[in-house]
């Protein structure tokens, strides 16, 4: 298929265009320099102009203490230039696929939320992702909203798993939240369903909002470091488990806006439905701790 896909070059993005190159589908990912989404007649214009049957939007204004000390930002890369791309594909007819965040959900309490669950954003990157999610089925009601949450498993973009790993390498102490929770989603696994269900007739009718993420327990930032951790020793990257510190997300002052502390989602069951499996957050946490090890042990070599 011909695929755009907007923020190529982020977390996410890079492994969604290379899992679509792989795969052999032709690519069209205009980075930052070629289209800066604050120019929403260059957004539309591109989309436009694509010829793609299938449009995939990654990008995001994703830190909240971005989104905090510039609303504005956040509005217009969160909201209004998603609603664009999905105008533009009701005028040529081409799937679009925006990817949405738990952090559109109340938090407040723990368990896992449903799709039918309550919104109620706690920080304002969380109110310009779900103003994007509300503007973007106005303007193709079509459309696929995948909600998705803590993306790890590119190396080349770390998360939290990734830096925990560096720095228990390193010998240097490590700690992490423990009374927070989601669901760890590899990066891949994502690539995976979004590419099914761009190309796949019956993926392509599936509209509206759909959970994408692990699937198991709920996991904090502690356990999945953990996990990370005991993994590492498994696979003798690690001599002995690191003492891992427990911080409270009260005690947090780096984060400067608010997180919810309960946004673990369920897995879709209308993906699930279509035979798309997702692995639990153990094996996702396991894969991408192997990922990267693999990662580090090649440019070691290098
Ligand atoms: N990371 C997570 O754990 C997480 C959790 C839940 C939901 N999500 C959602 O998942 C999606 C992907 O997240 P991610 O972590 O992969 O994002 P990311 O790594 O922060 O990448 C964001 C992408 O957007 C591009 N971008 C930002 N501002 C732009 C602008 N003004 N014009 C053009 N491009 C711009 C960036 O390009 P430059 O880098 O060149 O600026 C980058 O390619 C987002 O919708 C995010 O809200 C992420």
């Amino acid at each position: 298929m011909n695929l755009l896909v907007f923020g190529g070059t982020g977390r996410t993005g890079q492994v969604v265009t290379q899992s679509a190159r792989t795969a052999g589908h032709t690519i069209l990912a205009p980075t930052h320099a070629d289209c800066n989404l604050r120019d929403t007649d260059r957004v539309s214009d591109l989309v436009l102009a694509s010829g793609a049957e299938t449009v995939i939007n990654c990008a995001a204004v994703s830190s909240l203490e971005t989104c905090l000390d510039d609303p504005l930002s956040a509005h217009l890369i969160n909201a209004v230039a998603p609603a664009a791309m999905a105008l533009a594909c009701r005028h040529t007819g081409a799937r679009f696929i925006h990817l949405s965040t738990d952090y559109v959900l109340d938090g407040r309490r723990p368990g896992k939320k449903s799709e039918s669950s309550k919104c109620k954003p706690a920080n304002i990157y969380g109110e310009s992702k779900r103003e994007g999610e509300l503007q973007v089925l106005e303007a193709l009601p079509g459309a696929l909203i995948a909600r998705v949450s803590w993306i790890c498993g590119n190396p080349r973009k770390p998360s939290f798993v990734e830096s925990t790993l560096a720095k228990a390498l390193a010998g240097q102490p490590v700690a992490a939240i423990a009374d927070k929770d989601s669901m760890p989603t590899d990066a891949a696994d994502i690539a995976r369903i979004l590419l099914h269900l761009g190309s796949d007739p019956e993926g392509r009718s599936l509209s509206g909002i759909v959970q994408l993420c692990s699937t198991g327990e709920p996991q904090s930032w502690h356990s999945c470091a953990l996990i990370a951790l005991r993994h590492a020793v498994e696979l003798g990257a690690l001599p002995s488990l690191p003492a891992l510190a427990e911080q409270k997300l009260a005690q947090a002052t780096f984060f400067r806006d608010a997180r919810p502390a309960h946004t673990a989602m369920e897995y879709s069951p209308r993906l699930a439905a279509l035979g798309l499996t997702m692995p639990d957050a153990v094996t996702c946490l396991r894969r991408v701790t192997e990922r990267y090890l693999a990662a580090k042990c090649c440019q070691s070599a290098q």
